[in-house]
């Protein structure tokens, strides 16, 4: 039985990773779940497998060496799927500094938690092992809009602070790999979409404005384009580079679904009046007169678009969800878990949204 150490599990994507590794293996893993829970960490995404057997918790920062190499010590860990970041490019461009210790020290720690657990004396690794770095298309920079794709080939360019400290952690993880052999691959992934992701991320952030009849942030002039992906198809990436990835490459993961950002808070409106029933007094508040154009973000990247050419060929990875489709998953999930996304817009998140957005 293969243990896998998932950090960030908490999270979005975690969490959704979580899911998807118990629906296809079941009991045959096991999976410990390294989160500090910060504002992005919520255990109410893990409810339903928090009492497995096969499945542990662990409240701990992946900058805090001795957490990290307990866990190393005391379990004989397989697989690591490092997903625990700052991951939003708002707060990054406010307050950068978290985003080096968590994104860049972080990692660091990991890897050495890893190396340590993992190296031979004779500086080989244990045969099996292997640490997944998930990081972001964001790291190349921005594509024209009239043409051109991020290949794994494309040189790093990164322009917000968040994407600057992921593109320092991939990089200090291609060095293990150079340097030490290290048993690794890097995953660089378009923008996810799906349950559970956080309301300050565009999607959701509109769903839930917009289901209560209010505005709608557009920055700029809303045609920057970003390349969606259902989480379960990122998730589904993962284990299949996991499983199939050639040690030491970086793959892209990317499903050719490229929309500006005002085409996609027309389909979400759109798709919540269809899907609205009758009488339903929400109906009447969803309105295209709530898109309020705002402030551009600062160094906006104007346009991201994977190649996932390489990821297709060599591992055999296709999306399986159509974005008309996966936007209604979302959605529907939105309106079965109103309570999650009360909880979660509780408290703090009415402070970030009050000055982060004067509308
Ligand atoms: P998220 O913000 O929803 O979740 C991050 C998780 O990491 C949270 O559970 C948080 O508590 C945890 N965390 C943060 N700092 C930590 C620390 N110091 N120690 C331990 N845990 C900590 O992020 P997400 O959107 O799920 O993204 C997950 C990963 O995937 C990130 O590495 C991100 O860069 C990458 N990624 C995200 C996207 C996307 O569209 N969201 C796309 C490509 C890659
Ligand atoms: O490309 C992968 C990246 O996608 C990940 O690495 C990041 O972790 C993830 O947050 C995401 O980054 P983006 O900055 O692209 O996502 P976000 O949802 O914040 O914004 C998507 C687009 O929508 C972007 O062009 C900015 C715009 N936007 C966003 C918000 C929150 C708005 O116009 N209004 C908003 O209120």
């Amino acid at each position: 039985m293969k243990t896998y150490l998932v950090t960030g599990g908490a999270g979005f994507i975690g969490s959704n990773f979580i899911h998807y590794m118990f629906q296809k293996y079941g009991d045959d893993i096991r999976i410990i779940n390294l989160d500090k829970l910060t504002y992005a960490g919520n255990l109410e995404n893990l409810k339903s497998v928090e009492d497995r057997e096969n499945y542990a918790f662990v409240k701990a920062d992946i900058c805090d060496w001795e957490a990290v190499n307990r866990i190393f010590q005391e379990n004989d860990i397989d697989r690591v799927v490092h997903f625990a970041a700052e991951s939003h490019v708002d707060r990054s461009i406010k307050d950068p500094e978290v985003f080096v210790k968590t994104n860049v020290l972080g990692t660091l720690v990991m890897l050495n938690g890893a190396k340590a657990a993992w190296e031979l004396p004779d500086g080989t690794f244990k045969e099996g092992k292997k640490f997944l770095h998930v990081s972001t298309d964001e790291v190349y920079g921005s594509l024209d809009e009239d043409g051109g794709y991020f290949y794994e080939t494309t040189p790093y360019a990164p322009h917000s602070p968040y994407s600057a400290s992921k593109a320092s952690s991939d990089m200090l993880v291609k060095s293990y790999m150079d340097t030490y052999k290290f048993p690794a691959n890097i995953t660089n992934c378009s923008n996810n979409y799906g349950p559970y992701q956080f309301p300050e991320k565009l999607i959701p952030l509109i769903i839930n404005n917009a289901l209560q009849g209010k505005k709608l942030p557009v920055y700029g002039d809303g045609k920057n384009v970003r390349d969606w992906l259902y989480v379960e198809d990122h998730a589904k990436g993962i284990d299949m580079v996991m499983e199939k990835g050639r040690l030491f490459e970086t793959y892209n993961i990317g499903g050719h679904n490229e929309k500006q950002n005002i085409e996609i808070i027309h389909i979400i409106l759109n798709t919540l009046r269809e899907m609205l029933p009758e009488g339903d007094g929400r109906r009447k508040l969803v309105k295209d007169s709530l898109i309020t154009y705002v402030e551009d973000r600062k160094g906006h990247d104007r346009r991201y678009a994977i190649a996932p050419d390489k990821i297709k060929k060599e591992v055999g990875w296709l999306p399986d969800t159509r974005f008309e489709d996966g936007i209604r998953r979302t959605i529907q999930w939105f309106f079965e878990n109103e309570e999650w996304m009360k909880n979660v817009t509780s408290g703090n998140y009415q402070k970030y949204y009050e000055e982060m957005y004067q509308i």
